[in-house]
């Protein structure tokens, strides 16, 4: 890794700042601890790092980037002002300052987060993607032909799993109506309606921005769960630690053949092109019985703590935490705006 020391502004949300030297135990069982980790990681590199904490008033980073003048923000902000889509309003505002930061770019976050038009994106491209259509708040609830049963029913723009629960898989009309109802009355977005595709959750980490690189394979592996019910990543799966030890729910590296490790790093560089994204993301597949893999979502601005899915796949595949910082921070210094 290169020597150069640069000042780095960490920009997360105010209720995640870590404090000054916090003891292991609150580290562990903190909500900050991938922001404290990025910090020191960053800070072991030899770089200047200063947070920025953001709630609902920008003012605060522009003047963090004013009396710090960062070389670059490092950019952990996932909403503003409640509003989790705002989050691309940060790094337009960004781009407006010409200060460089990582991660994905505006367009890029703003696609990704609209699961129908991404899949609309995907589907011209021809990859791979569930059979779907979309149930607008105030429109028809009449079924296309073309989509049969089981099926799932989902948020277009909701994420983590909001949303999500067994009662998401749906096996005829009535439970159909009333999970749309659901999602329209107590998320107030569309829902989307897809295909349910039964087989393996994988996960697949790129990274890049015009050459794009793929980190090794990831399951989640549901354990007991399948047993009793659908594996599917509900709430409770993605972030009840007391949950997922009562049911073996663990993830670790994809046993595949090499062809279908290939494959499966290969529709994902090809997603995430085509979606126009950039820094780094984590993409949401199923593989079915017949092998063949389908698309989920885009996850760009993936969680990349120390412990989670995307670092331990790099991990895995030898490139240690910093090693994975460093070249995110890279890329947000070589991304450029377009301008043209
Ligand atoms: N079409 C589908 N078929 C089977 N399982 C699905 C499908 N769509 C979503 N799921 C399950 O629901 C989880 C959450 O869905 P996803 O589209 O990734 O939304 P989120 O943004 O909430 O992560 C997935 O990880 C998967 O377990
Ligand atoms: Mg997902």
């Amino acid at each position: 890794m290169p020597t150069k020391k640069l000042r780095v502004l960490l920009a997360v949300h105010k209720t995640l700042l870590p404090p000054e030297n916090p003891t292991a135990a609150e580290i562990r069982d903190s909500e900050w601890s991938a922001e404290y980790e990025v910090a020191t990681a960053l800070r072991d590199m030899g770089h200047e790092v200063k947070f920025v904490g953001l709630d609902d008033h920008i003012g605060d980073m522009r003047t963090a980037i004013w009396e710090f003048k960062p070389q670059l923000v490092f950019n952990l902000t996932e909403e503003f002002d409640g509003v989790a889509h705002f989050d691309q309003n940060i790094v337009s505002f960004l781009e407006l300052l010409r200060v460089p930061y990582t991660g994905c770019n505006p367009r890029g976050l703003m696609v990704a987060r609209d699961k129908a038009l991404s899949k609309k994106i995907l589907s011209f491209h021809s990859i791979p993607t569930p059979a779907f259509q979309v149930f607008p708040r105030h429109g028809s609830t009449k079924l296309a032909t073309g989509l049969a049963f089981p099926l799932m029913v989902k948020s277009t723009t909701e994420e983590a799993s909001l949303g999500i629960a067994q009662a998401s898989v749906v096996q005829n009309e009535t439970q159909l109506k009333e999970r749309v109802a659901f999602i329209h009355e107590h998320l107030d977005t569309d829902a989307i309606v897809e295909q349910y595709i039964s087989g393996r959750e994988v996960y697949v980490g790129v990274m890049g921005n015009m050459r794009t690189e793929a980190l090794p394979v990831w399951e989640l592996n549901f354990g007991e769960l399948s047993e009793q019910a659908e594996p599917i990543a509900t709430r409770r799966v993605k972030w009840s630690s007391a949950y997922r030890k009562r049911y073996k729910i663990s993830s670790g590296k994809a046993e595949l053949s090499e062809a279908q490790e290939t494959e499966a790093q290969d529709i994902c560089r090809r997603a995430y092109r085509a979606l126009g994204l950039s820094g780094y993301a984590r993409m949401d597949l199923r593989l079915d019985a017949q092998g063949k893999f389908y698309v989920l979502e885009a996850n760009p601005n993936c969680h990349i703590g120390e412990k989670e899915d995307f670092a331990q796949s790099a991990d895995s595949k030898g490139l240690t935490y910093s090693e994975l910082l460093w070249r995110i921070l890279n890329l947000g210094l070589r991304w450029q705006p377009n301008r043209g």
